[in-house]
């Protein structure tokens, strides 16, 4: 425990070790899991959404401490948002929300950004919606090609 408290800062601690919006929606409107390619750990996120804005979501997060403390942070941040303001928030945003992250650990908070856009995804699909911010998205996509840092 105390290699993992040099690494973090007591935000991202607080997040890990008693994270927000643990679980799953029951009947969500919109489900994302998203992967990550640089080490293989996934996120699930559920939401719920009534005239457009997201009224809960939940995640469950099979990964390491900055991706449960991403997750939470970001379930956080898009709660009460309208899903193109949810679509705006950026790996950075979450990161910079959580204080920062160690450089080996930036990855994690795309898994928490990805998932978040999966869902919304799934969201607009079934209700045959689009989304400005989900243009060019691929819940599919292999490639993790933005890594924003959050010192910027
Ligand atoms: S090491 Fe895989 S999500 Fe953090």
């Amino acid at each position: 425990m105390e290699i993992i408290m040099a690494m973090y800062n007591d935000i991202v601690m607080k997040h890990f070790t008693d994270p927000q919006n643990v679980g799953e929606i029951e009947n969500p409107d919109g489900i994302g899991t998203y992967g990550s390619p640089v080490c293989g750990d996934m996120m699930q996120i559920t939401i719920k959404v009534e005239n457009d804005v997201i009224t809960d979501a939940k995640f469950k997060t099979f990964g390491c401490g900055s991706a449960i403390a991403s997750s939470s942070v970001a379930t956080d941040m898009i709660i009460g948002k309208t899903i193109d303001d949810a679509l705006e928030i950026s790996n950075k945003q979450i990161i910079n929300e959580l204080g920062g992250l160690p450089p080996v650990k930036i990855h994690c908070s795309v898994l928490a950004d990805h998932a978040i856009k999966a869902a919304i995804y799934d969201y607009a699909q079934k209700h045959n919606k689009t989304y400005a911010g989900l243009e060019g998205f691929d819940p599919n996509a292999e490639e993790d090609d933005h890594h924003d840092i959050g010192d910027e």
